[in-house]
């Protein structure tokens, strides 16, 4: 029998699979990584995390399209987290959202199917709680009405995942990410450019006057999700991970501000379409069921990756 300690990580380049493979590979895992390297965002960046992994023994990769079928070697488990990620562009680019999302994690779900693998840990997002006007979100919300593509293939992949635990008594926990942020983090999220574009001393764009409410979480706490959810033992499960807190974009500001020591210059531009106004996740489930803890402010996160982006890039 293959052992639980040998996983298949999907999107293992990117910015959350980097993070939980290193994780794991500390605590000794063995780590069977697949990634396509896309350009959605600068590749250099996904091979530099890739080069990280290497150094361990336990890691092996395979530059793959999971949408073409994974021919991988079997493993004990699978964290599935290769997507394609990010609300705007999926109104500019909608059908790569099908290719990597719906089809992608169908081809993951058939591998786990014909491997007789009995465990997949897979990525939602808290996208899929749209407009939701009652706050704080909870799990059990009936949620039907995603409003980009984005949140309609996330919302799609649970439902898929309920389907292949029903059929074939797979193992599915499903995590709605909230706002994930910190080093190594992606060159599309508001982070990232915002910090950039301060450093720089050059104008950012801030949506809707900075009426703008988001639960960030520090990426530390997401994988201690993530790597709990994998090691325990749900039938099918769907838990937020979020740092249980929303935080006002003004005030997410003013800590970058702080750790960058320059005023940010800004430019506000009207909300735009396929965005939510709030996010804020209720993490009872996750406190209660997984023993989740997320424990890093939004001020010792922003320090964090300002330290991580300055080192990096200047
Ligand atoms: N970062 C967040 O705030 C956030 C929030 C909610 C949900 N999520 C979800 O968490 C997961 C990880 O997100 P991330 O922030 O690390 O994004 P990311 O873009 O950094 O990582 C995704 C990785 O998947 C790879 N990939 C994409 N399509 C692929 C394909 N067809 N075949 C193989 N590899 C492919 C990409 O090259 C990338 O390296 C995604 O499922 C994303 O939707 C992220």
């Amino acid at each position: 029998m293959v052992q639980m300690k040998k996983v298949l990580i999907t999107g293992v380049a990117g910015f959350i699979g980097f993070h939980t493979a290193k994780k794991l590979l500390e605590k000794g895992f063995l780590i069977v990584g697949v990634d396509n390297l896309n350009d959605y965002y600068d590749v250099s960046l996904k091979k530099d995390r890739l080069a990280i992994l290497k150094d361990y023994e336990g890691f092996v990769f395979y530059e793959k399209d999971i949408s073409e079928g994974l021919d991988v070697e079997k493993t004990g488990g699978v964290i599935h987290l290769a997507a394609q990620a990010g609300v705007r562009y999926s109104l500019e680019n909608p059908l790569a959202y099908e290719q990597a999302n719906n089809k992608g994690t169908l081809q993951v779900f058939e591998y786990a199917r014909k491997n007789g693998i009995k465990k997949v840990v897979y990525a939602s997002s808290s996208s899929v709680y749209g407009d939701c006007q009652e706050a704080p979100f909870k799990e059990d919300f009936k949620l039907d009405k995603p409003i980009s593509l984005y949140a309609a293939t996330k919302k799609y992949n649970e439902l898929m995942a309920y389907t292949y635990h029903h059929l074939y008594g797979i193992k599915m926990t499903g995590l709605r990410f909230f706002t994930v942020y910190g080093p190594w983090g992606r060159p599309d999220m508001a982070l990232f450019k915002f910090t950039k574009n301060i450093l720089r001393e050059k104008e950012i764009e801030v949506y809707n006057k900075g009426e703008m409410f988001r639960d960030f979480t520090y990426v530390d706490d997401i994988v201690s999700g993530v790597i709990k959810s994998y090691e325990k033992d749900f039938q099918y499960e769907i838990f937020n991970l979020a740092r249980g807190e929303t935080v006002k974009l003004m005030d997410f500001i003013k800590a970058i501000e702080k750790a960058t020591g320059k005023k940010a210059k800004i430019s506000f531009k009207e909300l735009q379409p396929g965005d939510v106004l709030r996010t804020d996740g209720d993490i009872s489930k996750a406190r209660r069921m997984l023993g989740y803890q997320p424990s890093i402010s939004v001020d010792e996160g922003v320090k964090k990756f300002v330290e991580w982006y300055k080192e990096y890039y200047l």
